[in-house]
């Protein structure tokens, strides 16, 4: 029994533009944000409260969430991996904070500079703290099916690392595989291991495209009864510490295969692909998007 109703988080403004090398203006942001609510995203993961150094292209966090014209019903999440991030973060009213982990040890070095077990006591006070004061709980679990560094990962891993977010109180999980190398099976594999320790409702997919296996892998999930998913409108992006990932499956294709499934997903495709062209335009590139391509070119 597949679900009849999809809820898309748009993680094209954080996880899309964090590694683009042309500085993007927070206006452009901005823009692409209200483009995307107007299409009828109600989730947006808009930026990310991390170090200037590591990540340049978020460094206008606050100018960003200061801007955003924001529209009753979106939940607007950022990204905060430690207290300063948390401290920052809390300025600018978020209704949703992430916390990034992952199931592989090397890209925990590499992503966030510090062992699983660490970054789960970095994490902690920031949940308590997010918690305390109304704001949501997400946590992004990252390599859990392969790993630039390691290799393939283990869903044991994956449930160890799901275990230790459930124990500090983060509220959903995100089972992301981050340099796309996931195929259905193992993808299922990982979200039987995360719901070892959260509710269905409670999982969400978090597919890179780099190896083409996204949207196999969303039905894949789709056939565990997963019902949310982050995606990214035209297909943008890729992650600085995973050479060679590309972006998430692109916005555009995930919304097109569930409305061909019979599923809602509360989003106009045609204002969609508007999103996209726009910020392609500013990139000075084409979308990321099958989708996108053959409805432009219709
Ligand atoms: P650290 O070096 O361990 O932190 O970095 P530290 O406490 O030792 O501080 C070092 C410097 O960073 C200091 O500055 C701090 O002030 C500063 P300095 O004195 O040298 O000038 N600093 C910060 N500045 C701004 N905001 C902060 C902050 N914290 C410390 N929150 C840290 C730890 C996590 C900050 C660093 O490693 C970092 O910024 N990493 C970048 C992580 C990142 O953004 N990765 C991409 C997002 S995750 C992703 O894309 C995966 C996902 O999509 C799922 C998937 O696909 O897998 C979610
Ligand atoms: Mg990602």
């Amino acid at each position: 029994q597949l679900p009849t109703r999809v809820k898309i988080i748009d993680v094209g403004p954080r996880d899309g533009l964090q590694n683009e090398k042309q500085p993007v203006p927070a206006q452009v942001k901005v823009e692409l944000v209200r483009r995307l609510q107007d299409a009828g995203l109600a989730e947006i993961e808009v930026t990310s409260y991390v170090s200037p150094k590591w990540v340049p292209q978020m460094a206008d966090n606050h100018q960003v969430m200061q801007a955003l014209p924001r529209k009753e019903g979106v939940r607007y999440s950022v990204l905060t991996p430690n207290l300063k991030g948390w401290e920052a973060a809390v300025q600018d009213a978020p209704d949703e904070i992430v916390v990034f982990g992952a199931a592989s040890e090397a890209f925990s070095q590499k992503n966030i500079n510090c062992s699983i077990a660490e970054s789960i006591v970095r994490f902690a006070p920031v949940v308590e703290a997010a918690r305390a004061a109304g704001i949501a709980v997400r946590g992004a679990m990252s390599c859990t099916v392969g790993c630039p560094y390691e290799g393939e990962i283990a869903p044991e891993r994956v449930a160890y690392l799901a275990g230790l977010m459930k124990d500090i109180g983060v509220e959903r999980v995100d089972v992301a595989d981050t340099i796309g190398v996931g195929t259905p099976r193992k993808v299922q594999r990982a979200i039987e291991a995360a719901l070892q320790h959260y509710a269905l409702d409670s999982v969400s997919g978090h597919f890179h495209d780099t190896y083409g296996q996204a949207l196999a892998n969303t039905l894949a999930a789709l056939e565990l009864g997963v019902w949310n998913f982050q995606s990214s409108v035209a297909g943008l992006g890729g992650c600085p510490y995973a050479r060679g990932a590309t972006g998430n499956v692109s916005t555009e294709d995930l919304v097109f295969m569930l409305h061909g499934m019979g599923i809602a997903t509360g989003i106009d495709l045609d204002r969609l692909v508007d999103a996209g062209q726009f910020i392609s335009d500013f990139l000075g590139r084409k979308p990321n998007s099958r989708v996108a391509t053959a409805l432009l070119n219709k």
